[in-house]
């Protein structure tokens, strides 16, 4: 397990008494990082866009930052990687940039199990925008397993046809846990045959890696995804970035999601014709998160730092490249450290008779987060009851609007609580026993 005692007194949130239960939501700052953002807010300029120190040394952590980030999840380069304010605005970026390539009679797969953010964007897409057009794409989607949490991937491939230019997924279930078989899915994907503008004869695959890029380890090109996204918030940094990975040809095909400054080459604009700047700065337009991106690439060097060895600053605030087998053996180091946390309190809530829990039973098969309803009870009361003595949790839908509809669920909510690098076995127990108790006094 990861040493989480040299880790949490880190975090003034823990110092301050918090027992933080809600993670899948957002992760908490390290001083570390609070720290880097007062040194910052003394030293910065805008990037991109200035002749003095301030910005120059700006601009160049900021690109560094690309790096870090394109290293962290195995891709070729920083020109793969796109940052804007989330997860959701990443998945929104490529469904306005491969608008124009929809041909009518066209579908795009995604599932039950998605977050909001990935389906009612293909939902505006097929419902809202194309038909406009007079361009008809259907949105499909793909069944779980009620018991299992497990995605039907026969019924995935009877949806797949030749005509299925996209297959969205999510990576984790943010309400169910479960972790996909991101391979399979790819393989079936693949087998599509749809012809893809390029030539390219197979299904594109997005991959919603929000709940799976903090918790796991994540290698783009041996997944052989072409697009994944996840938000920084969920992983230590402040509010406000998320990413978007991009094979490089469909980025360079790819028409801007936002244009106007800064996404231009150096010069060439005129009431005639516009060209587009290099990657990744051809998506980036308008002046950038600064602080943010530089603050979330060390986000993700401080996370290996307290995976590997805690308290020691091997990759934070340095400018080391990210090596592939110190990034998997972090990543495996908190996978394996969620699993015990999660495994503790799937243990604890299962003693629970009056509750209903969501997902895979195996905990090896889970990202750290377990939903349950009480089988005659509100959630929303569960999580009232549970902030009351502390324990933050969360209840509603979880924005998997779908799955909860999906279990005819009504209201269509469940409680959550879900664990991340900082939380000890001590947090699990407490959350748990703080449910046992409510259910006791009901
Ligand atoms: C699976 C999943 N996808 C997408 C999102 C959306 O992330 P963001 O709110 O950062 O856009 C979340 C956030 O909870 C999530 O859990």
């Amino acid at each position: 397990m990861i040493k989480t005692r040299k880790i949490r007194k880190f975090f003034p949130a823990i110092k301050a008494g918090r027992i933080i239960s809600n993670n899948a939501a957002s992760t908490q700052i390290p001083i570390q990082l609070l720290d880097l953002l007062k040194k910052l807010a003394v030293q910065y300029d805008n990037v991109h866009r200035g002749q003095s120190k301030s910005s120059i040394i700006t601009t160049e952590e900021f690109e560094a930052s690309y790096d870090t980030i394109a290293q962290f999840i195995g891709a070729p380069s920083r020109r793969n990687i796109i940052l804007y304010r989330n997860a959701t605005e990443a998945i929104n970026s490529v469904m306005y940039s491969l608008m124009t390539e929809f041909k009518d009679g066209d579908n795009i797969v995604t599932t039950f199990m998605e977050h909001n953010s990935n389906y009612v964007p293909w939902y505006g897409l097929c419902k809202e925008i194309l038909p406009k057009f007079g361009i008809n794409v259907e949105c499909r989607i793909v069944k779980f397993d009620k018991d299992t949490g497990e995605l039907d991937l026969k019924h995935l491939k009877s949806l797949v046809d030749k005509k299925t230019k996209l297959v969205c997924c999510v990576g984790a279930s943010n309400f169910l846990g479960t972790k996909n078989p991101i391979k399979k899915i790819r393989e079936i994907a693949n087998s599509s045959g749809y012809i893809q503008p390029g030539g390219e004869k197979r299904s594109y695959l997005l991959v919603d890696g929000a709940q799976l890029v903090p918790n796991v380890f994540i290698d783009v090109k041996e997944l052989d995804v072409d697009f994944l996204v996840w938000s920084f918030h969920k992983m230590m940094a402040p509010f406000g970035v998320g990413a978007l990975y991009a094979r490089e040809e469909l980025l360079q095909r790819m028409k801007p999601f936002l244009y106007g400054g800064d996404m231009i080459a150096e010069g060439q604009v005129s009431p005639e014709k516009v060209d587009w700047n290099v990657l990744p700065w051809k998506f980036t337009a308008g002046t950038p998160n600064i602080l943010g991106t530089i603050l979330s690439a060390q986000a993700i060097r401080l996370m290996m730092d307290f995976a590997l060895n805690p308290g020691k600053h091997k990759y934070f605030m340095t400018d080391k490249k990210l090596e592939p087998e110190e990034i998997k053996k972090a990543m495996d180091n908190i996978e394996d450290h969620e699993r015990v946390l999660v495994e503790e309190a799937m243990k604890m809530l299962s003693q629970i008779p009056e509750l209903d829990i969501y997902g895979p039973k195996d905990p090896s098969s889970r990202t750290s987060l377990v939903a349950f309803n009480l089988k005659t009870g509100n959630p929303f009361e569960i999580s009232e009851k549970l902030s009351k003595v502390g324990i933050e949790s969360r209840a509603g839908c979880h924005c998997a609007t779908l799955a909860h509809h999906y279990y005819k669920l009504n209201p269509p909510a469940s409680c959550r609580l879900s664990f991340y690098i900082y939380n000890d076995l001590g947090d699990v127990k407490k959350s748990c026993l703080a449910v046992k108790k409510y259910v006791q006094s009901k």
